[in-house]
């Protein structure tokens, strides 16, 4: 079986056609205890530079990167009350974008002056974006796991999100990336499973047989997240969601919420605490996941001679996918029955970024609702 032609998935700025995809669904931006009152950041998603702040009011927001007078980013400007000044000559802009005071203007024009604004909503510690065209679609929510304890894990990628959104699906290589997973428990080890893709409504499922009856189940919901239970070692028994979101061309965040369904309320938060506070300490006191990819990818250090942490999986992953190229060709892959879903989610994508190419509606795939959640927590496919 032949690779794909040339289609492009990768590249994801504003007019693009999976740009234009991506933009239609909301997104991850930022981790909600990151951003205290009155100290904007910078933000770039989809290769859009944007200001992140939050009020006086405690709300959050996001508007345009740059000042419309000259062009200051805006993340270094003073929050005022809900809006926020630009340090370099004082326009005042408000949360619709709209400027409301150019003080040394004798004749002030800040009526015709505006930026966009983007629709912003905090929801399980994570703030969230909408950058895609009106009506804004719900934000999707899950109210049975509110109670739940959670936590993130955010990593930055210095490499395409494609890359990441493929090896979601790709199952065949938890059996040779990494070092823990389902391929590496007992009751699975040396086990060849058949893996197949289906088509659903929200986007593909990808399953995983065992000779031995064990299934595992991806849920990948158009365009970029991915949801499964079947997580091992750090994420074994969580509720795990992940999206991937490109800041860029040549980098993209991971996003991952682990939500603690199978525990206790009380048990599941101190569970999420625990974890955050290794995770604090495994970014204090070991070398950044990124100095490791690239030591190995250099030459310099062998993937036997790897240290064990319990962030091993990023390193892994980040080996075997940056490693394809910061964007590579797809064009020139040679892809077998076993990489079925890589195949379903390259057609998707291709079907859709046509739909937008030819200035039709794009599908609208479901988001991840908790009506969807439990169909799939539910789905059984029949033992290989
Ligand atoms: S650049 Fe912002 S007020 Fe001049
Ligand atoms: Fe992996």
């Amino acid at each position: 079986m032949n690779g794909s032609t040339h289609v492009d998935f990768e590249h994801t700025g504003p007019g693009l056609p999976a740009g234009e995809l991506l933009r239609r669904y909301w997104q991850p931006a930022f981790v909600s205890e990151e951003l205290p009152v009155a100290h904007p950041k910078p933000l770039k998603i989809l290769g859009e530079e944007l200001t992140l702040y939050r009020g006086e009011d405690k709300v959050a927001r996001i508007i345009d990167g740059r000042c419309p007078h000259r062009g200051l980013v805006m993340s270094v400007g003073k929050v005022e009350g809900d809006s926020i000044r630009c340090r370099y000559h004082g326009w005042k802009i408000d949360p619709t974008g709209q400027c409301v005071e150019q003080p040394f203007e004798p004749k002030s024009f800040a009526a015709k002056v505006r930026v966009r604004s983007y629709p912003v909503e905090e929801y399980f510690g994570l703030i969230w974006v909408y950058l895609g065209p009106a009506p804004t679609p719900p934000l999707p929510r899950w109210p049975s796991l509110e109670q739940c304890g959670y936590f993130h894990v955010v990593e930055l990628r210095k490499w395409n999100y494609f890359h990441d959104l493929e090896n979601t699906v790709d199952d065949v290589h938890q059996r040779w990336v990494h070092a823990e997973g389902i391929y590496q428990d007992a009751a699975n080890a040396g086990q060849i499973p058949a893996a197949t893709a289906l088509e659903t409504e929200f986007g593909l499922m990808q399953y995983t047989s065992f000779p031995n009856g064990y299934l595992r189940k991806l849920a990948l919901f158009m365009p970029n997240m991915l949801y499964f239970t079947s997580g091992a070692g750090m994420l074994r028994g969580f509720k795990s969601f992940l999206w991937n979101v490109p800041v860029d061309d040549v980098s993209h965040k991971m996003f991952f919420l682990l939500v603690a369904a199978h525990l206790s309320p009380e048990d599941g938060r101190d569970v999420a605490d625990g974890v955050r506070s290794g995770m604090r300490y495994v970014a204090s006191s070991l070398p950044p996941v990124e100095q490791v990819i690239q030591s190995v990818l250099s030459g310099e250090k062998r993937w036997e001679d790897i240290e064990s942490r319990p962030d091993l999986l990023l390193i892994e992953d980040g080996i075997v996918l940056v490693g394809q190229g910061i964007i590579p060709d797809r064009s020139k892959n040679r892809l077998g029955a076993s990489d079925a879903a890589i195949i379903l989610l390259r057609k998707l994508y291709t079907r859709e970024m046509s739909r937008i190419e030819k200035g039709e509606q794009p599908s609208a795939f479901p988001g991840p609702d908790e009506r969807l959640l439990a169909q799939i927590d539910e789905f059984q496919a029949e033992p290989a």
